[in-house]
């Protein structure tokens, strides 16, 4: 084993180096406090590996991601949504007799607890729909105990957070909920779920249908980002799973994560609405009183081209055609793009598109509103952060995630008695 030699204080640590399978090196420091009393100190962790993990390979230079090896474009191409879940959650791309027994668990479960459909009443009909979702998805908890089997609380959360999600889009629009149809596959009862009424049916059509599939595969894993650090870091003190997958939805909320996918279109609405130029917004974004970011660019491991971006930006013109639709927000995004893709700020930083920039298009095209776009995003997430939290419970090395401090408070001071506040004063 190789190792490297940090010198400190005058002295010399040995410290081993551990090899990843695609051949990326990290120094081991978990004895260094003991042997040194020194941490490291690396805010944000962008040079930090919280874990060793078969999952998903990612090279940001060179703009590569694998999911258990696959290449992330014959995935997109080849295969359905629910293949690549059982991929992420059992390592291999199931058997034609796998794939079935799968798809009918998954089937099988769709329902929600009749008493569950009682806590929407609760949510003002404003209420975002990430917030039900997460509260839905911990809440399953309640009705599913952690002392049951984990295998089948994996397919129960996999296949009733897409009903969870209709259902709260339901809610937002004062619409009855519609139930799931056991002969549909996984995206068209999401989609059924969604857009049937009572008196008419939903047809998913194939284009749309493809369209969602991609969608949710290009989502569904992305290494130790901070939705699934969020979820080993929960699970690692032993929090249930659905515990754990709310704390990652919440995670996935905010608008440098996840949503941001909603946050481009409003920027590109924005952008229309003004009447000002994508070029004046590329200008606010360089300046950084501005408070204003280019959403759905720049990302911490990407930094030459983001490959789900490559992919959805071809979806999106396909699907429109498909679709016979044109969208003015493709044409201001594509715009706001080659804008900043030639601008020295941009290219100096490695700011490129990421997967987010061009997703709110394909979902606008299907009929998704806005405040549904991170939710799908935690759709497609689902199987990512469940492998991640399965391969961590199963992980011997595996401790409770408690990271360290370097303190910058006062040092000891005490509590005057109010005769020396007194003779202070005098
Ligand atoms: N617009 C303008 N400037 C940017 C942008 C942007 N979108 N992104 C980064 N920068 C600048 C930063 O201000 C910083 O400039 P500086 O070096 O002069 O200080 C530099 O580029 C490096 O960026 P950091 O913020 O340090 O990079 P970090 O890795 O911490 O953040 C992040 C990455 C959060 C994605 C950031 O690029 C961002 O906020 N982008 C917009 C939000 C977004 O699209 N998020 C989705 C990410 S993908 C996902 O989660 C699925």
């Amino acid at each position: 084993m190789s190792t490297a030699t940090l010198l400190l204080k005058g002295r010399e640590y040995e410290l081993p180096v551990i090899e990843g399978s695609e051949g990326e090196t990290a120094i081991d420091i978990t004895s260094l406090r003991a042997k040194s009393g020194a941490i490291t100190f690396d805010p944000g962790y962008a040079n930090t590996g919280s874990c060793a993990s078969a999952i998903t390979f990612i090279d940001g230079e060179k703009g590569i991601l694998r999911y258990r090896g696959y290449p992330i474009e014959e995935l997109a191409r080849q295969c359905t949504f629910v293949e690549v879940c059982y991929l992420l959650i059992h390592g291999h791309l199931p058997s034609p007799a796998e794939l079935i027994a799968f798809d009918a668990k998954l089937t099988r479960h769709s329902l929600i607890h009749e008493d569950m459909k009682k806590f929407f009443e609760g949510f003002p009909p404003s209420a975002h729909p990430m917030a039900i979702l997460s509260a839905m998805v911990a809440s399953l908890s309640a009705y599913y105990p952690n002392s049951g089997d984990s295998e089948l609380n994996i397919i129960r959360l996999l296949s009733k957070a897409k009903t969870i999600a209709a259902f709260s889009y339901k809610k937002s629009v004062g619409q009855p909920f519609i139930y799931p149809r056991n002969d549909l596959t996984y995206t068209q009862n999401f989609m059924h779920m969604m857009f049937a009424v009572p008196a008419e049916d939903y047809v998913v059509s194939p284009a749309v249908d493809r369209a969602l599939n991609l969608l949710l595969i290009l989502h569904a894993d992305h290494e130790q980002n901070c939705s699934t650090s969020t979820v080993r870091m929960v699970g690692s003190s032993g929090a249930n799973l659905f515990a754990s997958i709310s704390a990652g939805i919440c995670a996935l909320w905010g608008p440098l994560h996840g949503g941001a996918n909603q946050h481009v279109i409003e920027m590109l609405q924005q952008i229309r609405e003004s009447g000002q130029s994508p070029r004046a917004f590329v200008e606010r974004a360089k300046q950084k009183d501005s408070g204003f970011k280019l959403m759905g660019f720049g990302h911490r491991v990407y930094k030459n081209f983001d490959p789900r971006a490559t992919i959805l930006k071809k979806a999106a013109d396909e699907v429109l055609a498909s679709l016979g639709m044109r969208d003015p927000l493709l044409d201001t995004a594509i715009e706001l793009e080659q804008i900043a893709l030639t601008d020295p700020y941009f290219i100096e930083r490695k700011l490129y598109p990421n997967v987010d920039f061009y997703s709110g298009i394909l979902y606008r095209a299907m009929g998704i509103p806005t405040n549904m776009f991170t939710v799908m995003f935690a759709l497609g997430r689902l199987p990512g952060w469940i492998a991640q939290w399965k391969e961590m419970v199963g992980d011997d090395k595996t401790r409770i995630n408690r990271p360290r401090q370097v303190y910058a408070g006062n040092t000891v001071r005490n509590i005057e008695t109010l005769e020396e506040a007194l003779a202070m004063t005098v």
